[in-house]
């Protein structure tokens, strides 16, 4: 009798604990569970990244409804301790004219801001898929603001590096064999040909696919964009211009044939790590970890960051960002994606921290953290 009492205390108290502290406002990170903003809605900020100014951060991210098309625009969210958000609207919203690339039910997916110390601008990218067109547009889209919270004015979209090619592309790759490439998918043919660089020739002049994507800036300002190309098969790094609103031509091939998408880079005691996902729509799977000296490679394979329970499917998540937190050392947060294909709006967030052993970035599950893990050593 008595067991089964302080059995009973023991649950009530861990439930009321549960659903006091999942609830705005927070003190901790509650990956996988709804999230409150201080409106008390869940956020809305799916595929986002977070650009720090000031003494706030800034969450950008898709506004989601049932389905993943835009029918809104991009979310922005402010916060000066990471665990509590602040709704700030929307940074860029769609467009009413049916002829506008950003018009209602086009795929506005991954955006990612940062800002320019030299224009003084806020600089959003974003990958851009043309209303009704499914998955084939497979383009860049480029926005600016003078404020961090927008509104963002819509420049353009594109595919990037046209009539440019990689500088890891050998001499030979830009003429198309004599006799012809693959032209059957996934044969040993095909993999060489992709390898040596049939889906760069085909797209050289009208530029070069960009579906998922992140943008990561240097220490010395030097921005670089980072996306998912040749079919998904490929990713591309590109060098950005001084002011961040257009490519230089200095851009590589990253693992051709290794189907990374997601991508997401972060600087640590000067080396450059990539954490990705591999190609499998909504569902979710095993995610990769790189390291390099220089944000242009070579990249070394580093396996699957993920330890413990669920690390085969990433915790059931999808990377979308590494973000450096403020005035701490060595302390980087994985932000990704739970997607809900079946009602896009109810996607979670798993946000877990980064450690590092052997030189490796691990990621292992937490019901609930806080910013304190990252005092222990
Ligand atoms: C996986 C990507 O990572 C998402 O951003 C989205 O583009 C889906 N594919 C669409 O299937």
């Amino acid at each position: 009798m008595e067991r089964k009492v302080i059995f009973l205390v023991f649950l009530v108290n861990s439930l009321s604990i549960t659903a006091q502290e999942t609830t705005y406002p927070y003190d901790a990170f509650y990956p996988g569970t709804i999230w409150e903003d201080s409106g008390e809605n869940h956020i809305n900020a799916h595929g986002g990244g977070i650009m720090f100014k000031g003494d706030t951060y800034y969450w950008y991210g898709e506004h989601k409804g049932k389905s993943s098309k835009a029918r809104v625009g991009i979310n922005v969210y402010s916060s000066k301790d990471l665990y509590n958000w602040k709704k700030e609207g929307v940074a860029l919203a769609v467009e009413d004219d049916p002829d506008s690339e950003i018009t209602g039910g086009s795929v506005m997916e991954r955006p990612k801001v940062v800002y320019n110390e030299k224009t003084g601008k806020y600089v959003m990218w974003f990958h851009l898929e043309l209303k009704g067109q499914g998955y084939a547009a497979a383009r860049t889209g480029l926005a600016v603001s003078d404020n961090p919270t927008g509104p963002f004015e819509y420049l353009k979209s594109f595919r990037p590096n046209a009539g440019v090619w990689p500088k890891n592309f050998k001499e030979e790759w830009k003429e198309t064999p004599e006799d012809g490439d693959a032209e059957e998918w996934w044969t040993d043919e095909w993999y060489k040909a992709l390898n040596d660089g049939m889906f760069v020739r085909r797209d050289f002049e009208d530029g070069q696919m960009a579906r998922d994507m992140t943008v990561f800036v240097d220490d010395d300002g030097t921005a670089y964009h980072i996306h998912s190309s040749e079919e998904n098969q490929t990713l591309h790094i590109s060098e950005l211009t001084d002011d961040y609103l257009g490519f230089t031509d200095n851009w590589v091939r990253v693992k051709p044939g290794g189907q990374n998408e997601a991508p997401t880079i972060f600087k640590h005691k000067e080396h450059y790590y990539m954490i990705t996902s591999g190609l499998t729509g909504w569902e979710p799977n095993k995610a990769r970890s790189f390291k390099a000296e220089s944000v242009m490679g070579p990249w070394k394979g580093l396996g699957n960051p993920a330890k413990g329970e669920e690390a085969n499917v990433t915790f059931r998540s999808q990377s979308t960002f590494v973000l450096p937190v403020q005035g701490k050392e060595n302390a980087y947060i994985f932000m990704a994606d739970r997607w809900k294909p079946d009602n896009h709006i109810d996607g979670r967030y798993i946000w877990l921290p980064i450690e590092f052993k052997n030189d490796k970035p691990i990621i292992e599950w937490h019901d609930q953290w806080d910013l304190s893990f990252f005092n222990e050593e």
